[in-house]
């Protein structure tokens, strides 16, 4: 497809110093296909920490970030901060933030674009709640959302969207690849539609919910799924051979 794949490690709020070094340790010393773009989403505390022990080839993420750039905002922290101890992603839009810390639409596309026009890359999160999928309702969901996106996102360059089943996030359910993949075809037609044809043909599209070592080669064979945005799994050496699904 010409699309690099990508596989994003969330540790979400997991690890201390020793766990994190005992990880770093497994991706400095397991051979990394050279293929897979590998990005490793770490605790903002942990960040600088996880910087020094990562291979440089493996990106760096934070797990949000704020819409400004500084300011009385206590507790946030901004791109520019990630920017400068040396992470060059964040993942923005997870369902977690959308449903535990109330985070809008529109505010995901808001940090989004700052996060994008301070030089960051993002990993743009969507997806639907077992409820909506249940009530038919998968397609206008993630339709919303990326319409949020796209009201803000002017270039999507630096985007690599994760779509997400809420269902399938740390319950073992992993969407089947064909799930997978109508949804993935389904984004790619609305990108098309809404975009460009060329943001349709180039924009990554990773899968998360539930993906393991031994779901993840199916997955990966399936032509609109560019990669992977890997939680419980990320923090087992079984994530090597995640990244490793398409040799
Ligand atoms: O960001 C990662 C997703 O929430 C997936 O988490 O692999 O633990 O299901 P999980």
């Amino acid at each position: 497809s010409g699309r690099k794949f990508c596989v994003g490690g969330n540790w979400k709020m997991n690890g201390d110093q020793k766990s994190i070094a005992d990880i770093c340790k497994t991706l400095s010393s397991a051979p990394l296909d050279p293929n897979t773009e590998v990005v490793i989403g770490c605790p903002a505390i942990y960040l600088m920490y996880a910087r020094n022990l990562l291979p440089c080839e493996v990106g760096l993420a934070g797990q949000n970030a704020y819409k400004v750039e500084k300011g009385a905002f206590t507790g946030e922290i901004s791109p520019a901060m990630l920017k400068d101890i040396g992470a060059d992603w964040v993942i923005l839009g997870h369902s977690e933030r959308r449903a535990i810390f109330k985070e809008s639409d529109e505010l995901i596309a808001e940090k989004a674009q700052h996060a994008l026009d301070q030089g960051l890359k993002v990993i743009a999160c969507i997806g639907e709640t077992l409820e909506e999928r249940e009530a038919g309702k998968t397609n206008e969901v993630v339709a919303r959302q990326m319409c949020a996106y796209a009201q803000k996102i002017k270039d999507w360059q630096n985007v690599v969207v994760a779509y997400e089943p809420v269902w399938a996030i740390g319950t073992g359910k992993t969407a089947t690849p064909d799930q997978a993949q109508e949804v993935h075809a389904f984004l790619r037609q609305w990108l098309s539609d809404n975009i460009s044809k060329d943001v349709s043909a180039s924009l990554r599209i990773q899968y998360g919910g539930s993906v393991t070592a031994a779901n993840a080669k199916e997955l990966a064979k399936k032509p609109d799924i560019d990669g992977f945005l890997v939680g419980g799994a990320s923090l087992k050496p079984e994530f090597v051979e995640i990244i490793n699904a398409r040799q």
